[in-house]
């Protein structure tokens, strides 16, 4: 009877143990994957304040961050309010102020996509802007290099 006991509860306590330890694994693992999630997000806003904010410094900053750099034309009449409209148009979709990850409408994931879709187009920066900033339109070099690491950025993240 004491002997039966004592299985019982070595089984019992046997159970108890596997099951924290699996609860403790699968704890473990969760926190490791945080862990390199956070440090995939930190390792591509350091890919991206090397690589590419020097290209969107150039050409995108005046619309999509709170570094404009307004044009003497801009306090001309009318003039002023139809770049205050493009600039708060432009910021509500994608601010670049604060780096990779954006301040955008979703995920990192999706901002990508849509910049890399914008610039393959020739969409952005703007035909308008380009006209009077000759120096904001991307070579086909600096769009390679955007594409490349916008890429590459998202099979990690994917994974
Ligand atoms: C002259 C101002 C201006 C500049 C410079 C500019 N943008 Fe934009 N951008 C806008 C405006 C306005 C919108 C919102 C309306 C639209 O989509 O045309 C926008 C929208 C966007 C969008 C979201 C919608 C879409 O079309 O996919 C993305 C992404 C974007 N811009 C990326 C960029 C990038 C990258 C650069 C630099 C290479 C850039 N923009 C330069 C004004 C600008």
């Amino acid at each position: 009877m004491k002997k039966a006991l004592i299985i019982l509860m070595a089984i019992y306590s046997g159970n108890i143990f596997s099951h924290g330890s699996e609860k403790h694994d699968e704890l473990e693992t969760k926190k490791q994957k945080e862990k390199n999630d956070n440090s995939l997000i930190i390792n591509l806003g350091e890919e991206y304040k090397g690589q590419i904010k020097p290209i969107f410094a150039r050409s995108c900053f005046d619309c999509h961050s709170q570094k404009t750099n307004y044009p003497w034309y801009y306090n001309l009449p009318y003039i002023k309010d139809m770049i205050d409209k493009d600039i708060s148009d432009a910021l509500s979709h994608i601010d670049f102020t604060n780096d990779f990850p954006f301040v955008g409408h979703g995920t990192p994931q999706s901002d990508l996509t849509y910049i890399k879709k914008s610039i393959n187009e020739f969409r952005m920066p703007p035909k308008s802007y380009q006209y009077l900033h000759p120096s904001a339109k991307l070579s086909e070099k600096e769009i390679e290099i955007i594409n490349s690491w916008i890429e590459s950025a998202m099979k990690r993240l994917k994974d």
